[in-house]
């Protein structure tokens, strides 16, 4: 089973915490503190983008289990339910989809195997079943469970009213802010869900709507590193243009956000239920190739026009030879959220392979690691290395 279980609605992942619980694991992960990030050292450059760290509990967890840079899920300013359940459903994708060649629509999947090759869609219109005044002081909790060499991002979304552009880009500001006092140590800017109004999901396609919003949230946290989370461009120019457009601005980059496609059940009917609802972000396997193309553009791109801010990749990272791709690439980071949502050892896996971090605990705990859900891989993983 998932750690977040996509049978159930949103609200009740929310209220249930993960399904694994952090105080029953019976190890953590902690490495060596190496790889600079604004101003401090990070165990590793794997982590989890916005979406799948739902609150403080979520974060405990995942910082855990070896994933060094952990997003807080997407906040607002003020309440907002989630779209009617389902909210997610599994899709089929036999293939990750090419540049040039991503289908029209996708239909629904009932396998669940191999975990590997899992593609999802996720109708959520991100919610916030939190007020500022709740989340906020657990943003502090959270900060206070991570271990030394990670590091905390909180994402934030303005709310758009009545197509105004103005209250829109506060919004944003008045969010961003309350993250800063909140104590995030990075604020990131979702430019870029696909289920959320017109205004709040396409800004990464209007760079000088981008580009507003990011110099007044600038203004606004002063230093604080500012991320922009995007989704899939396939043309370099509309790439080129958004860059030239926000890059005094920001620190880095987050992307890709889970792509907008049609989504349909096996006998063509549209599969969530509702108006606005044909279409929903698809996540995992599908997009790996698609991510890989956009990692390998941006990278280009910041070399040719010597920006100098940091590319956090995403999309499709379901194995630890995927993390491994992405950095080999030329991204700073590389983040997992439907992997790491269905497999809860993915950093752990790629830590025992790539990273032999000196595991927290003596030979004898090794056998502890072993009675958890996911042992089997742990067994198999910590053989091949020598650790058993
Ligand atoms: C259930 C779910 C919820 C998500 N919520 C958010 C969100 O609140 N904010 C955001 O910027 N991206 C959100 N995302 C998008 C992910 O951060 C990520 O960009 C996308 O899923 C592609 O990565 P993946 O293939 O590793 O899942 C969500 C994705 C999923 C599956």
């Amino acid at each position: 089973m998932p750690v977040y279980d996509i049978k159930k609605t949103f609200k009740y992942n929310f209220e249930h915490g993960p399904s694994i619980s952090s105080e029953t694991l019976p190890f953590k992960i902690i490495g060596q503190a190496k790889y600079p990030f604004w101003g401090k050292k990070l165990s590793s450059r794997l982590g989890i983008p916005a979406g799948l760290l739902l609150d403080s509990r979520w974060i405990r967890l995942y910082s855990q289990l070896g994933f060094d840079i952990l997003t807080y899920k997407t906040v607002r300013t003020r309440l907002q339910t989630e779209h009617p359940y389902p909210n997610c459903l599994l899709v089929e994708a036999t293939k990750p989809w090419l540049p040039g060649a991503i289908p029209d629509s996708v239909k629904t999947s009932k396998s669940y195997t191999p975990i590997t090759k899992i593609s999802m869609t996720n109708s959520l219109g991100v919610p916030d079943l939190q007020s500022p005044e709740v989340w906020q002081p657990d943003i502090a909790i959270s900060k206070n469970y991570l271990q030394p060499g990670q590091m905390l991002i909180v994402s934030v979304v303005g709310t758009a009213e009545n197509n105004h552009f103005d209250s829109f880009m506060q919004d944003f500001v008045r969010a961003a802010a309350l993250a800063a006092e909140a104590g995030a140590e990075v604020i990131e800017l979702n430019f870029s869900c696909p289920n959320s109004p017109v205004e709040e999901g396409h800004i990464y396609e209007a760079p000088e709507f981008a580009a507003q919003i990011t110099r007044a949230v600038r203004q606004q946290v002063k230093d604080l590193p500012i991320l922009i989370k995007i989704g899939y461009i396939s043309e370099d120019n509309r790439l080129a243009r958004l860059l030239s457009a926000v890059s005094k601005d920001i620190s880095g980059i987050v992307g890709i956000n889970s792509l907008k496609l049609r989504v349909v059940d096996q006998k063509g009917r549209q599969a969530l239920p509702g108006a606005d609802r044909s279409k929903s972000g698809i996540s995992g396997y599908a997009l790996k190739y698609l991510a890989r193309d956009f990692t390998r553009r941006l990278v280009a791109l910041r070399e040719k026009e010597h920006y100098d801010f940091k590319i956090f990749a995403v999309g499709g990272i379901l194995t630890p030879q995927d993390f491994q791709d992405f950095l080999d690439l030329g991204a700073d980071a590389a983040l997992s959220c439907t992997g790491a949502m269905w497999d809860p050892a993915l950093a752990l896996k790629y830590h025992l392979h790539y990273s032999f971090p000196a595991l927290n605990d003596p030979p004898k705990k090794k056998k502890a690691i072993m009675k958890t859900e996911f042992s089997s891989n742990i067994e198999h993983v910590l053989k091949v290395n020598n650790l058993l």
